[in-house]
């Protein structure tokens, strides 16, 4: 889950700029995605989802890595790609249903990632997805995620990157 776990904290510190729905709202008069959503967190995101990933796969051929998935160029980018789609997505339906840029939003705060990558893993690589996404590793990362994105906010919010520890 490296690729779809980085992006998020890389957009964060490397995020800012441009926003990605150029300041538009939409007829609800509420911004489309909101300021939290730029172009550079997008693109460094992404960059850096796929940088880890890209180690992961020289890892695993350097080293060996015993039962662990084995990541592809292609999983690597749906991972990395989908991870932050998802959390494009969740600021789209978080400003129509009112809740303004950083606002709490339990469950979807948590878990866009993982349904954007997973998501894009079905549509794009579902073979990968179920070759090496196992039941018991679906289950840890339904209980690791909402864990390490907290600890990586508290982690942002003590730094100054976040203003706001969710
Ligand atoms: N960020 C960015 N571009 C993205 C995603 C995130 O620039 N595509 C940066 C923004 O500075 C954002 C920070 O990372 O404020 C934290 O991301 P997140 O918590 O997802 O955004 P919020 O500000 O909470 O906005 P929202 O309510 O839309 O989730
Ligand atoms: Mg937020």
């Amino acid at each position: 889950m490296l690729p779809a776990y980085l992006p998020n904290p890389v957009a964060a510190l490397f995020g800012g700029g441009i926003p990605v729905d150029l300041g538009r709202s939409c007829p609800d008069g509420r911004r489309v995605f909101g300021d939290g959503k730029t172009y550079r967190g997008l693109i460094a995101g992404i960059l850096a989802g796929i940088a880890i990933g890209l180690v992961q796969i020289w890892a695993a051929g350097a080293y060996g890595l015993g039962s662990l998935p084995r990541q592809t160029v292609l999983s690597v980018m749906l991972l990395a790609v989908g991870a932050l789609l998802g959390d494009l997505l969740k600021s789209f339906f978080k400003r129509r249903f009112g809740r303004e840029r950083g606002a709490k939003w339990p469950v979807a705060d948590q878990y866009d990632l993982v349904a954007g990558a997973f998501v894009l893993l079905l549509v794009f690589d579902p073979a990968w997805l179920f070759s090496e996404v196992t039941l018991p590793a679906f289950i840890c990362i339904l209980i690791l995620t909402p864990l390490l994105h907290r600890a990586v906010n508290i982690i942002g919010y003590l730094l100054k990157v976040k203003e706001v520890p969710w």
